[in-house]
């Protein structure tokens, strides 16, 4: 598939795929383009035996200033209803390989709400992440009213949803946004050092894994448990879980199949 807003390696490193956002001159400004590739992207991804991790980043500069101000600026209510452009974001959350950020400069309103639709991040020392959307009369509109808090907390959220502040790499790291923080130089080798280690494991116990802990968004913790023990159960189905097991009393590296 050719992308015009964003580049595509599907093998970036072995069992690791690389997306980047391609529109630097505009900050990787997040127009509806570039977010409908970035979906068929992920599908085909997801889709593809030869990937297992997927790495997604922006540029030096940026990772994403955010939603196109430019292309929004104009619309009204009902041009935005009938665009829909979270039916797109919805299925980006549906990717079911795991996805590792690697951000460096700006992650502003959309740009920040992507990098907390992805389950890890790897930040540089020079990102910046923010929800600035109250700047310019509106607010956050792709979960940063909803994950930012569960990320770092209500009064956190609260100051960065309504004063449009942003915040350094290292507070990020603090509280709990981002996973890792290195220099500017590393960020991208760190996340492909983060995306290989997981690549050599069972993708069948990564995938359900990854599936076990969004659900604890979304459920008390009974119903929670009830999934995670499902899961759990079902991995006992797999050759993986023979390989993984029998490597370990045989003293030798397991070689996990994917199945
Ligand atoms: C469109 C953008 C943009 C954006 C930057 N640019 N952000 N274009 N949409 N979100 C463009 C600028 O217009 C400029 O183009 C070029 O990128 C470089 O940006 P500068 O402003 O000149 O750079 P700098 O002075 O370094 O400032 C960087 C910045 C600032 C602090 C990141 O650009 C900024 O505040 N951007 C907007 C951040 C923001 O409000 N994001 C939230 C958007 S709403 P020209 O052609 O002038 O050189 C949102 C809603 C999400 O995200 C919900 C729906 C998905």
């Amino acid at each position: 598939m050719s992308y015009q807003n964003i580049l595509v390696n599907p093998q970036v490193r072995p069992y690791v795929a690389l997306i980047q956002l391609n529109r630097p001159k505009e900050l990787n400004a997040l127009n509806l383009e570039l977010m409908g590739e970035l979906r068929d992207a992920l599908k085909a991804l997801d889709a593809d035996e030869q990937v297992r991790v997927i790495v997604m980043t922006g540029n030096e500069r940026a990772f994403a200033a955010g939603a196109d101000i430019k292309q929004m600026a104009g619309r009204n209510a009902i041009d935005m209803l009938k665009i829909d452009q979270f039916t797109t974001w919805d299925q980006i959350k549906k990717t079911k390989k795991p996805v590792i950020a690697a951000v460096s400069g700006f992650a502003l309103g959309g740009g920040c709400e992507l990098v907390m639709t992805c389950d890890m991040v790897i930040a540089s020392e020079t990102a910046q992440f923010g929800q600035p959307e109250i700047k310019i009369g509106v607010m956050p509109g792709a979960g940063g009213t909803q994950r930012l808090p569960r990320a770092v907390g209500k009064v956190n959220a609260m100051e960065m949803a309504l004063t449009g502040r942003f915040i350094s790499a290292e507070k990020a790291y603090a509280l709990g946004l981002v996973n890792k923080v290195v220099p500017v130089e590393l960020y991208l080798e760190e996340a492909f050092k983060l995306a290989s280690e997981i690549a050599q494991l069972s993708p069948i116990a990564v995938r359900l894994a990854k599936e076990s802990v969004l659900k604890s968004f979304e459920t008390g913790l009974s119903e929670g448990l009830e999934f995670e023990r499902k899961n759990f159960y079902m991995l006992f189905a797999t050759e993986d879980q023979k390989e993984g097991m029998a490597a370990f009393i045989e003293k030798r590296a397991p070689d996990f199949k994917n199945r």
